[in-house]
């Protein structure tokens, strides 16, 4: 089957960049991208290309070229799935909040949804695609939902048919352009061999063939899950060892450096931080600490649960670690967060390391100022269930003892270090590496603290000023 037609459901992280790729590869397919959210879509329609709803480098340029074209975004969802060959699955597919599996397993009324429009809507036979995360079996709900419209395929109604496939996606925030355009590889799952080529042949128009992997469905859906466990498994068991470092006098960056020298080990995702965020590692893995529980293996709940444990802990050291280094109490001091995004490059919080960080801080009466020049102060809010606090930035002492338990915050990194206490560094932002340290000491309260959880700052440089330091893994400091 020659696919013409691709309609996309939901416009959003996932199903925006990824349909615009395929539209500037494919210029033979006519490409809707349809989404229920109005706002969001006329966004994508916006003549201002930094209105996009998703920042990431290079899709205002693909968008340019191809909207309108054969990229179209609308709210028009029934009369796009009945045009379409193809449909692609992108919404949002959220940790349930109550109800069975609550906090570990996703929310699938959005995906059911869709499913249900889709067996209404479409027309001849479709192929229906699977690209949000998802637990593994989930095509077999999106499969029993069409089964049932097959049913109802009565006298003079041209006959409807599916086949159901996954193909998961695996971008990172800030290069997911690169990622679609240069991916380590493709992903695909089903049962049927034609349906599986169809989508195939979309991928060959730039992906060379041997990074096409076809898979059975299930395998698929595992794999993505597994492939987000792995990652953030690396992270917490490299956090795990900064703290280990720090105990023992090792350097948590020497020894990142020769384990990753072997091969079978590799480099990469060896980075200490502050613990990872993001809107996909914890899901995917409370998704599969709930699929082992099910299927009764405790021992492997237990396992992949430990990652999030871990990773959960190593926030709360780092927040008790900052108490302890200022005398154990935080109240009457400032402190400076450097960065609230939950990695650089990206102004998305969900997740983020800095939420628990700055939660606890504040809990022990802290006055924190929070600078990070891409996040707004709304989300921040939102975020610290606390409402910023309107007064301007000050350095004098009583200020500060009324200020305790709340937060300012600024975009602009002139004057804030102004009578601090200490700084965290929360996310590796490029602005902060050039800060002079030996400038800042001046005008900071002594004895004033830097605390590096991101491992950017030169410990010689730190020297020449008069400010403590603590690195995150360096237990020679
Ligand atoms: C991730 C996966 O990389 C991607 O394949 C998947 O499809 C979606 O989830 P993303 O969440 O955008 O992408 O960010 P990623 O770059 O993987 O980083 C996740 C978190 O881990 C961040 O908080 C980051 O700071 C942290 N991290 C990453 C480390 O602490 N150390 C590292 O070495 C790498
Ligand atoms: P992701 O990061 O997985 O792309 P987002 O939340 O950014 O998730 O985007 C999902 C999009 O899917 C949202 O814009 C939402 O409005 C849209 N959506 C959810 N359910 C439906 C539906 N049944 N029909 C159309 N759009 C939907």
């Amino acid at each position: 089957m020659i696919i013409k037609n691709i309609c996309c459901i939901g416009a959003g992280y996932v199903g925006g960049p990824t349909m615009s790729v395929l539209a500037e590869k494919c210029p033979n397919i006519i490409i809707n991208v349809v989404d229920l959210n109005q706002e969001r879509v006329n966004s994508w329609n916006s003549n201002d290309l930094n209105n996009l709803p998703v920042y990431e480098p290079g899709l205002a340029e693909i968008v340019k070229n191809c909207r309108n074209k054969n990229l179209f975004f609308s709210n028009l969802i029934q009369e796009k799935i009945k045009e379409a060959d193809m449909v692609f699955i992108s919404v949002n597919t959220p940790t349930k909040k109550k109800g069975l599996g609550a906090g570990k397993a996703s929310d699938l009324k959005w995906v059911e949804a869709c499913a249900r429009q889709v067996a209404q809507y479409s027309s001849g036979h479709t192929i229906v695609v699977e690209k949000s995360t998802l637990p593994v079996r989930t095509a077999e709900v999106i499969k029993s939902i069409l089964k049932e419209s097959k049913k109802q395929n009565i006298g003079e109604m041209p006959l409807k048919t599916f086949d159901v496939l996954s193909n998961p996606e695996f971008l990172s925030e800030g290069s997911a352009i690169k990622d679609l355009l240069i991916p380590d590889r493709v992903l695909i799952g089903g049962e049927n061999n034609d349906a599986i080529n169809s989508l195939c042949e979309i991928y060959k128009n730039w992906v060379p063939e041997e990074k096409i992997l076809t898979t059975n469905i299930w395998s698929s859906e595992l794999a993505k899950l597994t492939s987000n466990a792995f990652l953030a498994q690396r992270i917490s068991s490299i956090n795990s060892i900064s703290a280990l470092c720090e105990a023992t006098g090792a350097n948590v960056k020497e020894v990142a450096r020769a384990i990753g020298s072997d091969s079978r080990i590799g480099s990469k995702f060896l980075n200490t931080g502050p613990g990872f965020g993001g809107s996909c590692f914890k899901k995917d893995i409370l998704n599969l600490v709930y699929l082992s529980e099910f299927f009764g293996l405790p021992e492997v709940a237990a396992f992949w649960e430990s990652v999030v444990n871990l990773n959960n802990w190593h926030q709360n050291r780092i927040s008790k670690l900052i108490t302890k280094k200022l005398f154990g109490t935080l109240s009457n001091k400032k402190i400076v967060i450097l960065g609230f995004a939950f990695k650089a490059n990206t102004n998305d919080t969900r997740e983020s390391a800095a939420i628990q960080i700055c939660k606890n801080l504040l809990e022990e009466d802290a006055y924190l100022v929070i600078h990070d020049s891409k996040v707004a102060y709304k989300q921040i809010e939102v975020d610290l269930e606390k409402k910023v606090l309107n007064s301007h930035l000050t350095n004098n002492d009583d200020s500060k003892i009324s200020k305790g338990g709340n937060w300012n915050y600024t975009q602009d990194l002139s004057g804030i270090f102004n009578d601090a206490d200490a700084v965290v560094i929360l996310t590796e932002w490029d602005i902060y590496k050039s800060i002079n340290w030996e400038v800042v000491s001046k005008f900071m309260r002594s004895p004033a603290w830097i605390f590096d959880t991101r491992s950017i700052l030169s410990p010689i440089d730190i020297k020449k000023s008069n400010l403590n330091f603590w690195q995150i893994g360096d237990g020679l400091l």
